[in-house]
């Protein structure tokens, strides 16, 4: 059988600083480079939400995209104009690099989309700048 999924671009800006305490300021600055900067810096985050789910006869679609929209927004807003190491509480043990951003994005946009029945989040891709991306996946 055919398989489909339907996806929305959703986007945020937020800033972020990468820093070990456990490790000298030289280490840090050998891995994370200008990333360290202590008042952080910022990126237009662009994040690609994909759901899949089985389409309904009568609207034809997987889920009602305004439904889609809102619920995501919901977690978007927690982080859209924040600086994520200190304003979020999901980055106090784990660096915000993209991968960790998606990795949280995923979990929370999954929980949030489980209120919508048949449907389930397939997929998210964040790009952190137009050639820089993660994506997460239901494994
Ligand atoms: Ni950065």
């Amino acid at each position: 059988m055919n398989q489909i999924t339907v996806s929305k671009k959703f986007e945020f800006s937020a800033s972020h600083r990468y820093w070990r305490d456990d490790w000298s300021e030289q280490k840090n600055k050998e891995i994370f480079g200008r990333c360290i900067s202590p008042y952080g810096h910022g990126h237009n985050y662009e994040l690609h939400v994909t759901v899949k789910g089985p389409i309904d006869p009568q609207t034809g679609m997987i889920i009602n995209l305004s439904t889609l929209k809102q619920l995501v927004n919901e977690i978007v807003v927690q982080f859209d104009h924040k600086f994520l190491n200190l304003d979020t509480p999901y980055f106090k043990n784990r660096i915000p690099t993209t991968e960790n951003i998606a990795l949280t994005l995923f979990d929370l946009i999954r929980e949030k989309l489980a209120e919508v029945p048949k449907i389930r989040l397939y997929k998210i891709r964040l790009y952190e700048r137009h050639d820089i991306y993660a994506e997460v996946w239901e494994s």
